[in-house]
């Protein structure tokens, strides 16, 4: 696999006479790919059915006769204003029942018909006059779905596909009342015509009912996909990306991925940890200019799965950005790290954003690989030097994984919906599993909810998982080692409803919760280990042979055979242990790194990746600050 270099790039932002010269900077820096278009609208079709393409004509000739390829964004983020005046009813409605206004992006409702109608007209233009154009060598369509908060609408729209798809779906009232439980408070239906949208209620709404609303919202954001991807594979056959973005959760990625060709992802390492990571102040004092460690492997290792191998990073962070509540600058290195670390996971392209920073519009605060004077910023030097390791470099896939961690997008909604303890998030459960396994130096690979192939794993991890899918039921007894369930797994039905016999009813296992109970900051139960669960415990009725026990002689993990059931939510230290001992009984070998040092290995190659602010030795090397090392080693 060749690994390559990008940036994203805004033609229609700058005059025309720059564009050549643009053209053979990134050239000349080794950038080999360019992103373009994805919110042009309003100067591709300036009025309704007047289109201007002659200026992107221009624009991808220039780019590609320096020898750049291009992926062509489909511009439906931004749909342009005098769309509003041909539907004014488009906009998406928040859960206060407010239309979102123009003058920013993403203004659109999934589900209004007119505004799709309008999505499929510019695609298909576009994929007319570009589908074989030799320069686009790749496509991505909208852009970032979700960002800004953008799934959930509670428009009329909404309201209107939302019971066709309950009708679709339940095909009488009365099998949906079941099914939700609607005896519950006489909020039983008559008619499909009846069911709101689950804002406004007065108290909590059926969690049944918010689930079944998410899991629509999800299907909303797949039609719409589906539209653009079966358009442009009907004029061309270059591959068809999205950009997803970290810790969004609101659709169901891998089923969306499943219409794709390419996964691809928006890393912003400086802007997560500030704004998107529960972590105490020390953790972000000193991860400040380097990132998480853990939080962009854990979304490289979750788009590879997504894009079932082939994932890139569409936009990666060059320096400050402009939307965290603080927005510090990298440090010296951090933007050749990143990269690496991505082509490390298996990346095939790192492409950075953006080129030049922009001096007018909401972005003026975001640094590019130019400043705004076309003067150099740090990072074009920083990606200048990858390029040329790269050129040295030997192609590389990733190393598969020593370990699996299943991640569900719906197990994400359903504890969304009724996290029954303030801070009980599923997203923030398996981060916390993931970062103890990588803390032990491990290889991850991430797996749908409904992988039927266990067979290549010998530890399987599954933490917090809704409903055990029936592949995956069927898969187990084919995992090569053990299979370790988490917190709430398997703990409702399909209807959200608790389940007989009660969960986690896993095959082999004599296991029941009897009762749960969440605790709040500061509140933990004592474990046998010498470590503690925190956030979450539960109490087990069983005759499972007791791998750990709590302080009070209760069952905290229990296994037969393979099957393992851990009963609570450890602290990271006693997660990591506990990890340590799983790893250690299937003959998996760990390192326990250094608390600022990482590691991933890829083609006979292990990287070592330092996100401290100070040197650390390891293994008789010292690794810089942002720094990466590289190590030969047998891989098997
Ligand atoms: C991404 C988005 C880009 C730009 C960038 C700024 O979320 O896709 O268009 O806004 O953030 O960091």
């Amino acid at each position: 696999m060749t690994r390559s270099l990008g940036v994203c790039y805004y033609p229609e932002h700058w005059p025309e006479d720059l564009w050549r010269e643009d053209a053979r900077r990134m050239a000349a820096a080794g950038l080999t790919w360019v992103r373009i278009g994805e919110f042009a609208w309003s100067r591709l079709e300036p009025a309704p059915g007047r289109y201007d393409f002659d200026w992107l004509d221009r624009a991808i000739d220039t780019l590609g006769a320096a020898g750049l390829k291009l992926v062509l964004g489909t511009p439906t983020a931004t749909p342009p204003r005098w769309m509003l005046d041909r539907h004014p009813d488009m906009l998406a409605h928040d859960a206060e029942g407010r239309a979102r206004k123009f003058g920013a992006r993403r203004h659109y409702c999934f589900s209004h018909a007119g505004y799709l109608d309008e999505s499929r007209r510019i695609v298909t233009e576009l994929a007319q006059r570009y589908g074989r154009n030799p320069h686009v060598a790749a496509w991505q369509t909208d852009n970032e779905y979700g960002c800004h908060d953008t799934i959930y609408s509670y428009s009329p729209a909404a309201c209107h596909a939302f019971r066709a798809w309950l009708a679709r779906k339940y095909q009488s009232p009365q099998a949906l009342n079941r099914a939700w439980g609607n005896v519950f408070w006489s909020m039983e239906y008559d008619s499909f015509d009846q069911i709101e949208l689950p804002n406004l209620t007065v108290t909590e709404p059926n969690p049944a009912h918010v689930l079944d609303f998410k899991r629509f919202s999800s299907d909303q954001v797949l039609a719409f996909n589906r539209t653009q991807t079966e358009i442009l594979r009907r004029h061309s056959d270059a591959p068809v990306a999205h950009n997803y973005m970290g810790r969004i959760t609101e659709f169901d990625h891998y089923r969306l991925g499943a219409d794709l060709d390419i996964a691809s992802w928006d890393s912003y390492p400086l802007g997560f940890l500030s704004d998107r990571l529960e972590a105490d102040a020390a953790h972000k004092a000193r991860f400040l200019r380097q990132g998480d460690p853990d939080f962009q492997a854990f979304h490289h290792d979750l788009y590879r799965a997504v894009g079932r191998g082939r994932w890139w990073v569409m936009e990666q962070q060059p320096g400050p950005v402009n939307w965290a509540p603080w927005n510090p600058a990298p440090l010296p290195g951090m933007v050749r790290l990143w990269t690496w670390e991505a082509f490390a996971h298996g990346a095939e392209t790192v492409c950075y954003f953006r080129w030049r920073q922009a001096p007018f519009g909401q972005e003026q605060m975001h640094s590019g690989l130019l400043r705004p004077d076309s003067a150099p910023a740090p990072a074009l030097a920083e990606a200048a030097e990858v390029a040329r390791e790269l050129a040295r470099a030997p192609d590389a896939g990733c190393a598969p994984g020593d370990v699996a961690l299943v991640f569900d997008y719906e197990s994400a909604w359903a504890w969304a919906t009724q996290p029954q303890g303030a801070d009980f998030d599923y997203f923030r459960l398996c981060f916390a599993w993931y970062r103890g396994l990588r803390r032990l130096g491990l290889n991850i690979d991430i797996l749908p909810p409904d992988t039927t192939d266990l067979s290549r794993w010998k530890l399987v991890l599954a933490p917090g998982l809704f409903t055990l899918s029936e592949p995956l039921r069927a898969a187990l007894p084919g995992c090569a080692g053990a299979v370790v369930f988490g917190p709430r797994a398997n703990a409702r039905t399909p209807d959200f409803a608790i389940p007989l016999p009660l969960p986690p009813d896993l095959p082999g296992l004599d296991a029941q919760v009897a009762r749960v109970q969440s605790l709040p900051p500061g509140i933990s139960e004592p474990l046998s280990t010498g470590g503690r669960f925190v956030h979450w415990v539960e109490d087990l009725e069983t005759t499972a042979e007791t791998v750990i026990t709590r302080g009070d002689g209760g069952a905290a993990m229990v296994r037969n055979g393979p099957v393992h059931y851990l009963a609570g939510w450890p602290d990271d230290a006693s997660l990591t242990d506990i990890l340590r001992g799983l790893c250690a009984e299937q003959g998996i070998v760990t390192h326990d790194l250094p608390a600022d040092l990482r590691q991933r290995d890829s083609g006979g190659r292990r990287f070592l990746f330092n996100y401290g602010p100070d040197p650390v030795s390891w293994q008789g090397r010292t690794i810089a600050p942002a720094g990466v090392d590289i190590i030969e080693i047998a891989e098997g």
